[in-house]
């Protein structure tokens, strides 16, 4: 008998309906498997035979099983197509009976552990998800990856511990178990309040305007001068996840397989510090079968580059793309793989005097075209000692983070239609929708970008950083004082 079932490849975020086809013909060959499927694919084999046989169940010798992987010309990675493939030799060589109104319109991932029970596989989100677009209406699952399916409603979960558990759910023998409801992540324990963080004015205010419209920043200053203290403690600013994003985040973690079991649902905005010895690839995504990189982790977060003059110019240079785009699209011989990079960029530097570099290899290496993408750049002064011994004057975190999500909400709902939700978002045409300027502002601003050089870029990004400063303020219209303060951040003494 040929059956059929069906599985799911990923491929970048999104991915494919994979039909795992299985009959078997008169030989001696085993289970073989075809399809272009990678090492972890055709290890299948044996994890099936020996999780079959510690399940119980005895298939027919003399007997070849063919597996066939379908469409061809889609790459398998990983042990995921375990369970499909068990369920399909049960049924080719009748093992089993299970009609087939009992396994249709159901898509099938998991891997086998020899003694058959069900092992935690990568992407099942994104699996789900593409169960509801493609009007699939049931997916079966290991146990462990049950509350991360249920995420998406619509959607019927079974989610088993072992083969013998789900035959005898699919059989009707047993109910599916219910699932438990998504544990959401741990209450966020920022490391550092801004409270703690004594002066410092200007540059928290850069920090605040940062993480309520969703600016880039550039801080410079002296060894010591607090640079990583400040941006560490920006986490204790982030305004929660939306529901939506909640979703998007989790499935990119879904991906990279780096979604805690016990918290299926990513609530908290991501913070990745990223390290300058990190390589190329472990920074932007990519491998012989590309998964997301740092910057696609940090989506809907922040990207922390601490020591930024310290990163390879390779390396640098492959942000403009997603700082542009908020994606990044890497292609293969197999085809392109997008995924998501709408990320905050942070980074801190010491200016060129206490660098081993001269100032001319630091603005080599920190082109224009990335200093161009940073709106918010500002210089951090030591805090004078009289300063540091004054205790409890700053304003604690959740005083600022209360008018982030009030900004926050100001830019959704002049958004709704349009489908963005931040102000760095806006195209051209948005600001001349949402960012109409007054006489005066737009005078000021004339006179500035002369000034300043500012590329027609800077001019745009000025705007939209005036957009979230009037946001913070609670002004409907952007004003003189709303530009003249977003101007003040484009310039830095240390780089240019
Ligand atoms: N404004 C400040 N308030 C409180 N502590 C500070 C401040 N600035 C610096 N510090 C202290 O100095 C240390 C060094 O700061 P750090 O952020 O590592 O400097 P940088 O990254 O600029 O070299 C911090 O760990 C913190 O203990
Ligand atoms: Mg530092």
């Amino acid at each position: 008998m040929l059956t059929k079932l069906l599985s799911f490849a990923n491929i970048g975020l999104d991915g494919e309906i994979i039909t795992v086809e299985v009959g078997s013909t008169p030989g001696d060959s085993g289970i073989c498997i075809v399809g272009l499927g990678d090492t972890a694919v055709h290890e299948s084999r044996q994890r099936v035979r020996l999780a079959l046989r510690s399940s119980g169940f005895r298939l027919p010798t003399g007997q070849t099983t063919t597996v066939n992987l379908a469409p061809a010309d889609v790459k398998k990675i990983g042990p995921r197509y375990d369970l499909p493939i068990a369920l399909g030799v049960l049924l080719a060589h009748d093992v089993i009976a299970l009609e087939q109104k009992q396994f249709a319109g159901t898509l099938f991932i998991g891997e086998l552990a020899l003694d058959g029970s069900l092992r935690h596989v990568s992407g099942v989100l994104p699996a789900t998800i593409a169960c509801r677009k493609q009007g699939i209406r049931r997916i079966v699952v290991p146990a462990v990856n049950g509350p991360e399916a249920a995420l998406i409603p619509g959607i019927d979960v079974v989610a088993a511990e072992n083969i013998t558990e789900l035959l005898a759910i699919l059989g009707g023998e047993k109910p599916a178990p219910e699932i438990p409801p998504p544990a959401s992540s741990p209450a966020r324990q920022a490391d550092m309040d801004f409270a703690d963080i004594r002066g410092q004015q200007h540059a928290k205010r850069a920090l605040e305007i940062a993480a309520a419209g969703g600016h880039n920043v550039l801080m410079s200053g002296a060894p010591g001068a607090g640079k990583t203290l400040l941006a560490r403690a920006l986490r204790s600013i982030l305004p929660p996840l939306t529901q939506e994003e909640s979703i998007e985040v989790t499935q990119v973690y879904s991906i990279a397989n780096r979604l805690p079991s016990d918290t299926p649902l990513l609530t908290e905005r991501p913070f990745r510090i990223v390290h300058h010895t990190a390589s190329g690839v472990s920074i932007v995504g990519g491998g012989q079968m590309p998964g997301p990189g740092e910057i696609s982790l940090a989506h809907r977060g922040v990207l922390f580059l601490d020591e930024l003059a310290e990163f390879p110019p390779h390396v640098l240079e492959v942000l403009r793309q997603p700082l542009e785009d908020r994606c990044i699209t890497i292609t293969r011989a197999q085809g392109s793989f997008t995924f998501p990079a709408d990320f905050l960029l942070v980074a801190a530097m010491n200016p060129p005097q206490y660098t081993t570099g001269s100032p001319e290899r630091i603005r080599r290496r920190i082109s224009t075209p990335l200093l161009d993408r940073i709106d918010l750049r500002i210089d951090v002064l030591p805090v004078p000692v009289d300063e540091l011994q004054k205790r409890g004057t700053g304003e604690p975190s959740a005083t600022i983070l209360a008018r982030i999500v009030a900004a926050r909400e100001r830019q959704c709902s002049r958004f709704r239609e349009r489908g963005i939700r931040t102000n760095k978002e806006m195209g051209v045409r948005d600001l001349e929708k949402f960012c109409p300027l007054d006489a005066p502002s737009e005078h000021l601003l004339r006179q500035a970008a002369e000034r300043m050089n500012l590329s027609a870029r800077g001019y745009h990004r000025t705007i939209k950083v005036a957009r979230t400063i009037a946001d913070l303020a609670g002004a409907d219209a952007i004003g003189v004082s709303h530009i003249a303060e977003a101007l003040q951040y484009r310039q830095m003494t240390g780089v240019e």
